[in-house]
């Protein structure tokens, strides 16, 4: 009989939650066994995580009864919504309220919600340091998130509230990584002035999740925050130039002139990186390196992570403009 205990993964097939199964499967001689929830267990990702040995299982975050059979029987249950999916808040609210629920209804020992930190704390919304956004939030993406922390805690949920950081996948997948300028040159734009920026590996994040749920009783009811780097953004180029080998430039805007580039979300994100700026000591000590390590021994710093997926990120050939 299998003894273990079962972990249902939300976003299993995606960056977080593929992490956790595979942190999960990888430790073959360990107590847990992973179920993968997924919309589509026909989808090449699903069957990728069944062929390493997780249960798929299907499960919708917006369907609470989906979710109720997906928990049952579960350990522990790791919680992440998919804000850039929809921009909306409200629907990140509903459904982590979906999650909190089926979790109490299935009696789930440990959940890990996946948040951030409610900025309105920082930035009531009559702070007119950086616009409200949506009438009831600074940064959208991070305040539903906090938001919905209690949705857990007033369930009574046995909850580890994680706080994640920026990952560096953005350089590849989301359009952050250097473009080219009209000079010819390599720019690295970032909205941070000279404030270090924490970030991480995505896949670290689910290394990190699975030790929480290996020392689940010290994490319960706590607060974690966790980080591969802490860097400023004259950091980061100086990194991606040694990666690249072609010379990467900081090009420091401004918050505003960040929220002008139009692309969707901007607002939300040029919020964010203002919000990581102006409050850089508490946003990087809430993100602890030594303590992240701890958890992860393998946790991946900027230049590590560079090192394995600097042929990643896309690079507009060089077409530097002869002068004189
Ligand atoms: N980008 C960053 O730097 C960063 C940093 C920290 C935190 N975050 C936060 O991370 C969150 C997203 O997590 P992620 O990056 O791990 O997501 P992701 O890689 O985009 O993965 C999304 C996965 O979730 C599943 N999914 C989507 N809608 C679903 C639904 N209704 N029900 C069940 N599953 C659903 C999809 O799987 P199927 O299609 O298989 O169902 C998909 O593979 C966002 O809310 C964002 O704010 C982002």
């Amino acid at each position: 009989m299998d003894e273990k205990k079962v972990i249902a993964v939300i976003g299993a097939t995606g960056a977080q939650g593929g992490g956790v199964c595979r942190a999960i499967l990888k430790d073959a001689g360990g107590v847990y066994r992973v179920r993968a929830l997924t919309r589509n267990a026909g989808s090449d990702k699903a069957k990728e995580l069944k062929k390493l040995g997780a249960d798929v299982v299907e499960a919708d975050i917006d369907d609470v009864e989906s979710l109720k059979k997906a928990f049952r029987g579960a350990h522990g249950a790791f919680c992440v919504t998919f804000f850039w999916d929809h921009f909306s808040p409200e629907k990140e609210l509903a459904e982590a309220k979906n999650m909190a629920e089926a979790a109490k209804h299935a009696g789930v020992r440990h959940v890990i919600w996946s948040t951030f930190e409610d900025t309105r704390k920082w930035v009531p919304l009559d702070d007119r340091r950086m616009p409200t956004l949506m009438e009831k939030y600074k940064v959208p993406h991070f305040d539903a998130k906090a938001e919905a922390n209690r949705l857990f805690s007033e369930r009574g949920v046995p909850t580890t509230f994680l706080l994640t950081s920026f990952y560096w996948e953005n350089l590849i997948h989301f359009g952050m990584g250097p473009k080219r300028g009209e000079d010819g040159n390599l720019y690295f734009t970032l909205p941070m002035g000279d404030r270090k920026l924490p970030g991480i590996a995505s896949e670290d994040i689910g290394k990190c999740a699975y030790a929480l749920f290996r020392n689940g009783g010290e994490y319960i009811g706590k607060t974690v925050g966790i980080a591969g780097s802490h860097m400023t953004g004259g950091q980061m180029a100086a990194a991606l130039t040694k990666a690249l080998g072609e010379e990467v430039r900081y090009n420091a805007v401004s918050p505003e002139v960040y929220r002008g580039f139009g692309f969707p979300g901007a607002d939300d994100l040029g919020n964010m990186f203002q919000f990581k700026r102006d409050f850089e000591s508490d946003f990087c000590g809430a993100r602890s390196l030594a303590f992240s390590r701890t958890l992860n021994p393998s946790l991946q710093t900027f230049e590590a992570w560079l090192g394995e997926n600097r042929d990643r990120i896309p690079v507009e050939k060089g077409t530097r403009r002869a002068s004189g």
